[in-house]
């Protein structure tokens, strides 16, 4: 495996040996040097905390050097293509691009841009994918839970804009998991869905969940304005009286960054049975097995 771009370029027991190294990253917390003399450049057109930190820090952990480029202090802003910029880094010896943008299908096109042995990792690609978050997110819930295939799990919110639903409900898929359920907003639904069963209400959705996952409203990428966005949280939010529909053992999660007292309440984001920190943890893991895994193959 040269790249990752979509989570479904990996299979079941892809993913499972991406898992079996994280875990094994975390028994070793030391900083290793499996990537010294490595160097991995992260270009972010759009905003991110977790996957741009997360991706830097993955990486300085396995020695690489790592280039943070700023997009807008970069020559991007005298007009230079995107072809040009990333040929330019190539040239001075970059190993692999971390690339977040907002074009669906961005990294398909990139890939045949790059030499033959330079790694490409989609970062977040318009409402397409996000894969290296579906990993973190099964992963999570497999810290948690031990048969994921049986598992009810519920995602609410703005599921039509969301990269991060749409790989999380592939990688479901991929694992086994047929039991997904998505509610929100109709005109942030999908119209028709092969992978996930389209809910009618909130509580169709959350009877029962094993996982409740809640995404917040992505206001970058909607055009027109959607009157059920007002009085979300009363609507489409989750807050502990919400979740008593749900299993007692129920876990709650969210990709971040959230959006207090909308999709969810301050309280139930803070406590437990919410693992959104864990999440985040997770999220250097899985991008450490990642960087791992792409390097040793080529
Ligand atoms: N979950 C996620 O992609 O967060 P950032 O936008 O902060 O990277």
């Amino acid at each position: 495996m040269k790249h990752l771009i979509n989570i479904n370029d990996l299979d079941k027991g892809e993913i499972q040996k991406l898992f079996i190294q994280a875990s094994t990253l975390n028994e070793n917390t030391h900083t290793s040097e499996l990537l010294k003399g490595k160097s991995v450049a992260n270009l972010f057109f759009e905003n991110s905390t977790r996957t741009l930190i997360s991706f830097e820090l993955a990486a300085k952990k396995l020695g690489a050097d790592v280039i943070n480029v700023n997009i807008a202090k970069s020559s991007t802003q005298k007009g230079e293509t995107l072809r040009d910029t990333l040929q330019t880094l190539q040239a001075m010896g970059i190993d692999a691009f971390v690339i977040r943008h907002s074009d669906n299908g961005i990294c398909e096109k990139i890939k045949n841009w790059l030499n033959k042995d330079t790694i490409l990792i989609n970062a977040g690609d318009g409402n397409n994918q996000h894969p290296t978050q579906a990993l973190l997110d099964c992963y999570t819930i497999l810290q948690h839970k031990q048969n994921i295939i049986a598992l009810k799990i519920a995602i609410i919110g703005d599921i039509k804009h969301s990269r991060v639903a749409s790989s999380l409900i592939d990688c479901l898929n991929i694992l086994g998991n047929k039991n997904v359920f998505i509610y929100g907003p109709k005109p942030l639904l999908p119209n028709s869905s092969s992978k996930a069963n389209i809910c009618n209400d909130f509580d169709e959705a959350i009877t029962d969940a094993d996982v409740i996952v809640m995404l917040r409203i992505q206001k970058e990428r909607i055009e027109q304005d959607v009157p059920e966005i007002d009085n979300y949280h009363e609507n489409f939010g989750l807050n502990r009286d919400a979740l008593k529909k749900a299993k007692k053992e129920c876990i709650v999660m969210h990709p971040g960054p959230i959006n207090r007292g909308v999709e969810i309440s301050s309280e139930l984001a803070d406590n437990l049975p919410s693992v959104i920190l864990e999440q985040v943890a997770n999220g250097v893991l899985i991008r450490q097995a990642i960087l791992v895994r792409l390097f040793s193959d080529i």
